[in-house]
């Protein structure tokens, strides 16, 4: 099934905690029997997504999003279900079989670049700790204020001013000199077959993955020659775009803080976290990605941009704040005084300064409002009418309209204009669709809150009545009313299932799958009886289904993430006695289905009319008293009409 055998699927499911997988992606806390948080899938201020660790289930009451520990993962990751399964494997430590000969040798030339660039940050390291030549580098961090401490967190180490002291000492550590040159650590030379190294007299920043591991390195001069950094090349493990420098180290803080701190430079991250500033990665000198909006809004909800004064007018940094925005952040953009990175910041000021400035950071809008009007001469009316042009384009991009106002108000009076007549222009493009047209490009709008999905959609049953020619009348809502009734009942029924044996038994002798009404509750009711079958135990004795398991037997991710929203649901908790309460919801299908009963009855009655089939009246109306009857002696008294 799905590409992994049965015993695989269950032994990874067996290792992959549900909280503990999460929790590297969600900050969660524990409220009861489940954690909650803020959900990585829609954008909120109040924790709606809830993981529970019983279930080995998610689910987000805000966007419906849920499922099992494999949803979980193929969502945030945006892969397929195997690839998910590889990843959770890879994370617990389980080998699983992979066919061909290709990936097995793929996974192997990866290991080994792995260790490459292990050896290689720790023989930098050691350099720079012991080697005599290293002096000047130690005076260099010394001089830059940076405590030993901080050296070793962020494992920094020195390349000497040689041509193959690496080569020389990795291939003395039998490292091949081809996975030297795949990593780009050395660099191939003149003579075939011959190659050098790619660093050489300078200060070595090693770049790591989320999980720490040393995938590529940025090494930085020690005088102010030119290039001033030189970075790994791209190679299988180091792809510019994807990584963020010290994320491995700042995830806690981003979390804990429900924010990171974007920053330029190597110097500057490094600098923050020395301060205190635990929550502060770097964006590796270049332009933000999508991928790495993304990965950052694993960790937390909001961001704050900390670049260089003069940097960040730039369109490319812009660019990259709308990237951000466009995966759901909620980005601030911090203004250092003029001249300063965050690095002198903290020099100059202590951890104070930066304090302020990351607290001082604006809105997005109000920076780029902020652009918008400082461009112009405000001095000359021409400028003016550039500056309020300007800013009623961006002004357009304001979803909210209440928002749109209050900013319009507030930019019209800076600008001293008329804000009736700036407030017509910025309607007219809203109008326009000129917003739009401004927003970014693919995928820019990808983060926004969706509209929150159907979750107890009433599926095809009570459709009978459909394409007849009654209006809608009391009965047909009194009917919609009781449907609702019945399938908030099933849904109860199933999550009791899940949590006694007993109740499970009961249902499924009484009513059986195919009695639930919903066809997605029919499948979820037909797995369970499935999986505690196949767990090889009858009647009342065994233990419950584990609703991980049940979802994992359901065909469409559709109907898992349902489910999960099924199990995690809260209608009718607390009502004690799960027995009791399976039987006042059993209760509320056998209403149910006495009604429909007796509505079948009154119809065909209606429809015999006087075409004098006496004897087939007859016998409906004895049935229909007898029906209505029961009705009134098990439930509360006939609220018909009739
Ligand atoms: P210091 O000058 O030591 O304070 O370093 P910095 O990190 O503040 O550097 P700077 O603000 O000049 O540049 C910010 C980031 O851009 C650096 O950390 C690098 O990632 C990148 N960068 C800067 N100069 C170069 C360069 O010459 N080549 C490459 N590849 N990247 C660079
Ligand atoms: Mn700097």
């Amino acid at each position: 099934m799905r590409g992994y055998s049965e015993d695989v699927l269950s032994e990874v499911r067996a290792k992959s905690d549900i909280v503990e997988v999460i929790s590297g992606y969600v900050a969660l806390k524990q409220a009861g029997r489940t954690y909650k948080g803020l959900c990585p899938f829609h954008t909120e201020k109040t924790p709606s997504f809830v993981v529970s660790p019983e279930k080995q289930l998610f689910h987000c009451f805000g966007c419906g999003a849920g499922g099992d520990v494999f949803s979980f993962v193929m969502k945030a990751e945006n892969v397929g279900f195997a690839e998910a399964v590889r990843i959770l494997a890879d994370r617990a430590g389980i080998a699983i079989e992979e066919g061909s000969q290709e990936t097995r040798e793929a996974r192997e030339r990866l290991r080994a670049l792995y260790e490459a660039n292990e050896a290689a940050c720790e023989y930098f390291q050691r350099v720079l700790a012991e080697s005599p030549e290293a002096e000047n580098a130690r005076a260099y961090l010394k001089r830059r204020g940076l405590v030993d401490e901080i050296v070793g967190k962020f494992r920094l180490g020195y390349a000497l001013p040689s041509w193959d002291a690496l080569l020389k000492a990795l291939t003395k550590n039998k490292i091949p000199k081809e996975v030297l040159l795949e990593a780009g650590l050395v660099i191939p030379g003149k003579d075939p077959g011959s190659c050098y190294d790619r660093f050489r007299a300078r200060l070595m920043f090693p770049i790591c993955d989320s999980s720490g591991r040393v995938i590529g390195f940025g090494g930085r001069v020690l005088d102010d020659s030119v290039p001033k950094y030189l970075n790994s090349p791209e190679t299988t493990l180091f792809k510019k775009g994807k990584n963020l420098y010290g994320l491995h180290l700042a995830k806690d803080g981003i979390r804990k803080e429900s924010a990171a701190v974007i920053v330029e430079g190597y110097m500057d991250a490094i600098a923050a976290h020395q301060h205190g500033f635990g929550h502060v990665v770097a964006s590796l000198g270049t332009a933000l990605t999508e991928e790495q909006a993304r990965t950052l809004r694993r960790y937390a909800p909001g961001v704050v941009i900390a670049y260089d004064a003069d940097a960040a007018g730039a369109t490319a940094t812009v660019r990259g704040m709308e990237i951000l925005a466009g995966a759901g952040l909620i980005v601030r953009v911090a203004s250092l005084p003029a001249g300063e990175d965050p690095d002198a910041t903290v020099r100059r000021g202590g951890a104070e300064a930066l304090a302020r400035v990351l607290a001082d950071a604006k809105p997005l809008i109000d920076y780029k409002l902020h652009l918008a009007v400082s461009s112009c001469d405000r001095s000359t009316v021409e400028g003016r009418v550039n500056a309020a042009r300007e800013a009623a384009r961006v002004l357009a991009t304001i979803e909210s309209a209440v928002e749109r106002s209050e900013y319009t108000r507030k930019v019209a009076s800076e600008l001293e204009i008329d804000p009736d007549a700036l407030n017509k222009d910025v309607e007219a493009i809203v109008r326009a669709g000129g917003a739009r047209a401004e927003q970014p490009g693919p995928g820019g709008r990808g983060g926004r809150p969706r509209a929150p999905a159907r979750l107890g959609a009433p599926g095809a049953p009570g459709d009978r009545n459909a394409g007849s020619r009654h209006t809608k009348s009391e009965d047909d809502i009194a009917r919609s009313g009781e449907m609702m009734k019945v399938l908030e009942a099933e849904k109860i029924l199933l999550r009791l299932m899940a949590e006694s044996r007993e109740v499970q038994t009961t249902v499924l002798s009484e009513v059986g799958p195919d009695g639930f009404h919903d066809p997605r509750h029919r499948e979820i009711a037909r797995a369970m009886a499935e999986q505690t079958a196949d767990a090889g135990t009858e009647g009342e004795e065994g233990p419950a289904a584990e609703p991980s398991k049940v979802i994992g037997a359901l065909d469409d991710e559709e109907t898992r993430r349902y489910a999960a929203g099924v199990f995690l649901g809260q209608a009718g908790e607390g009502q004690g006695d799960p027995v009791k309460a399976a039987r006042d919801c059993l209760g509320v299908l056998r209403e149910h289905g006495l009604r429909e009963r007796i509505r079948e009855i009154e119809q065909e009655l209606a429809s015999l009319g006087n075409t004098g089939e006496m004897e087939r009246s007859r016998d409906l109306l004895a049935e229909l008293w007898s029906l209505r009857a029961r009705l009134s002696r098990e439930f509360q008294p006939f609220s018909g009409t009739r």
